[in-house]
Parts: C-alpha cells; sequence; structure tokens
C-alpha cells in the first residue's frame, strides 16, 4: 500500500509517500481501501512531535480519518453486518492518510449513498466532536450560542447542528469568511481584541453558552460576556479552562454520533466545504491545515 509517513519530527515537508506491506485485518477488523482521508490539527502535532500521548516509531504513518470500501473481513468481522464492498467511514489511529487501513468493524459507519467520499472522510472527527461538545453544553432553542472558530472544520458542524436545534449562534471568524458564516445561519463577528464588544454588538440577547474551538483570549472573552462558567466549553485549551474555572468538552469518540451526523450530511442538512489535495499532495495539506486559517475540511484524495 501507499501511505504517508514521515522519517523525524518536523514541519510539513517532513512528510513522503512510502510503499508499505499491505495490512492484514485481525480478528474483528476489516480492511479497507482509502479513497479519501481527513487531516486535522491533531495531525499536525503528531508530525511535530508536540502531542505527549502518541509514541512515534519511524517511519511512522499518520491520520485519524478515512473513507472507502471494504476489501476483507477479518476473522469474526461477519458478525457485524457489514461484507466486501461495502462504503464505510470512520476513526483511525495513526494510519488513514494511505490506500488501505484496518479497523475494528464495530467502529466503522456505513456511508450513506447521497454522500462522496471526500465529504464523508471530512466529517468524521468534526462531527463527533461538535456534536459531542453541544451535548455537553446542553445546547437548545432557548440558547445563543457563541462558537469559537466557527468557520473551521470543527465549528461549520457545531453551527449547523445548533441552528437544528433551534438555538440563536454567533460565530467568530476573519471577516473573508463572514458571508460562509452567514449562509451556515450565524451571525458573524471579526476575532481579535474587540469581540466582546462586537458581540454585544450583533447579540440579539445576551450570550448563554459558548463553544470554543481556537484556545488564547477565547474563554476569557466568554467569561467576560457574563456566559455561566459551567456553559463556557473547550475542545482546545484545557489550562484556560483550568485558570477561569470552565469546562473541557472534548467528548470521546462516538461511531452513533457520526453515524447521525453523516445522515443529515447525506440529506443535505448538513454541509462541510471540502479543500482537496491528491494524496501526492500530502505536504500541502498538511501545511494548509497548520496555516491555522480557512473554511472547512483539508481532505485528501487518496482514489479519485
Ligand atoms: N477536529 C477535531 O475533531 C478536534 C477534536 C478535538 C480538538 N480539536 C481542536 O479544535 C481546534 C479546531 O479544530 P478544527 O479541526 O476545527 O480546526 P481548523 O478547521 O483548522 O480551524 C481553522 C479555523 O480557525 C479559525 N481561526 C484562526 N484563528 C482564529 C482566532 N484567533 N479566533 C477565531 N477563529 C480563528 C480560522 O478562521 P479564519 O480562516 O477566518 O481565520 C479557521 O476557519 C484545533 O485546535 C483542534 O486541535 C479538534
Amino acid at each position: 500500500m501507499r501511505a504517508a509517513v514521515f522519517d523525524r519530527f518536523g514541519p510539513p515537508d517532513v512528510l513522503r509517500l512510502a510503499e508499505l506491506p499491505d495490512p492484514e485485518p485481525k480478528p474483528g477488523e476489516v480492511r479497507v481501501r482509502v479513497r479519501a482521508a481527513g487531516v486535522q490539527p491533531f495531525d499536525v502535532g503528531v508530525r511535530r512531535g508536540a502531542m505527549p500521548g502518541v509514541k512515534a516509531v519511524f517511519p511512522q504513518t499518520i491520520g485519524q480519518e478515512y473513507a472507502g470500501v471494504i476489501d476483507e473481513l477479518g476473522p469474526g468481522a461477519e458478525g457485524h453486518g457489514l461484507a466486501v464492498g461495502d462504503a464505510v467511514l470512520g476513526s483511525t489511529m495513526l494510519n488513514g492518510q494511505a490506500s488501505m487501513v484496518c479497523v475494528a468493524a464495530e467502529n466503522a459507519v456505513r456511508k450513506p449513498d447521497g454522500l462522496d467520499f471526500p465529504a464523508a472522510a471530512g466529517l468524521v472527527a468534526a462531527s463527533q466532536t461538535a456534536a459531542g461538545a453541544l451535548r455537553e453544553l446542553g445546547v437548545g432553542p432557548r440558547d445563543v450560542l457563541l462558537v469559537h472558530a466557527a468557520a473551521g472544520s470543527v465549528g461549520t458542524v457545531a453551527v449547523q447542528l445548533a441552528r437544528r436545534a433551534g438555538a440563536t449562534v454567533i460565530g467568530t471568524a476573519s471577516p473573508a469568511n463572514h458571508d460562509y458564516l452567514r449562509r451556515l445561519g450565524a451571525i458573524p463577528v471579526a476575532y481579535g481584541a474587540g469581540l466582546v464588544d462586537a458581540v454585544r454588538g450583533v447579540a440579539p440577547a445576551p450570550p448563554t453558552v459558548a463553544l470554543d474551538a481556537i484556545g488564547g483570549a477565547a474563554i476569557g472573552q466568554s467569561v467576560a460576556l457574563g456566559i455561566q462558567a459551567d456553559r463556557i466549553g473547550t475542545i482546545v485549551d484545557d489550562k484556560a479552562a483550568a485558570e477561569h474555572g470552565t469546562r473541557v468538552v472534548r467528548a470521546g469518540r462516538s461511531p452513533q454520533r457520526l453515524a447521525e451526523v453523516v445522515e443529515l450530511a447525506a440529506r443535505g442538512v448538513v454541509t462541510m466545504p471540502i479543500r482537496a489535495y491528491p494524496l501526492a499532495d500530502v505536504v500541502a495539506a498538511h501545511a494548509a491545515v497548520e496555516s491555522g486559517h480557512g473554511r472547512g475540511k483539508v481532505v485528501l484524495i487518496v482514489e479519485p
């Protein structure tokens, strides 16, 4: 198989494509021919050697999100109702940016026909994270939700799910992404020093809940807006959360939550703009994520 690997920690150009032996599915696993693979900030941290919990073995493969077609079942995997030829997507660990991946059958989510492979791959992590965070924060119809970094992958899903739950949503982004946020149903505001006043200026009612997907000043700004500490959640900045007595809402993985969002996406209720790169351009794809700007999701096209 072909896989993105790196031989030392560093910037995007430590990545290269390598030919590796095809993986064989272990008991309970399926092997997937990957069609598209998401790239996320976590991968940047792994590649830079900045993730304390991740032990790299060089040449190290990388990637947490895949969508593709099952080409082999491991022993016992049939019990999960999957068959060779089924299109699936899901989370994996440090190996998704490759032409093949083996994953636990119980964690593979069926890809609806109405969703293409790049869109499916691009929803994997953002959907689980956004849906889990909104659930932990209990976002509902009477809420005015402030989403920090609303144009990114997690923000994009969070805005749409919160609107669907009936909340009013205010989203932070650079002005270039304000029309995009309006199309998602959010009221846009520019991030930066004047954020608190800017939110007060546009909010139809005081914000009641905040989701931070950027860190830094975001939690302090949410506190300054008068939002209760137990309704301010971050998926990024544990240190600031501890300082302000607010929450970390980085829910674990959940194939069920992913399946729910994917069904909405197949019906066009949730959308995710994809910035697509061929697998051969993995360096550029990682650089795009590492820039920290842009809308939606960076996805590698492994097999067009
Ligand atoms: N993906 C996941 O499932 C997951 C899970 C757990 C934690 N996280 C963490 O959550 C964060 C967001 O992840 P993501 O995948 O959504 O990232 P992403 O898609 O790369 O987010 C990039 C977005 O951040 C915005 N941004 C940049 N600087 C900003 C600022 N100062 N204030 C507000 N927005 C700003 C950019 O907006 P402009 O382009 O308009 O500047 C851009 O739209 C990352 O730190 C990631 O590690 C992600």
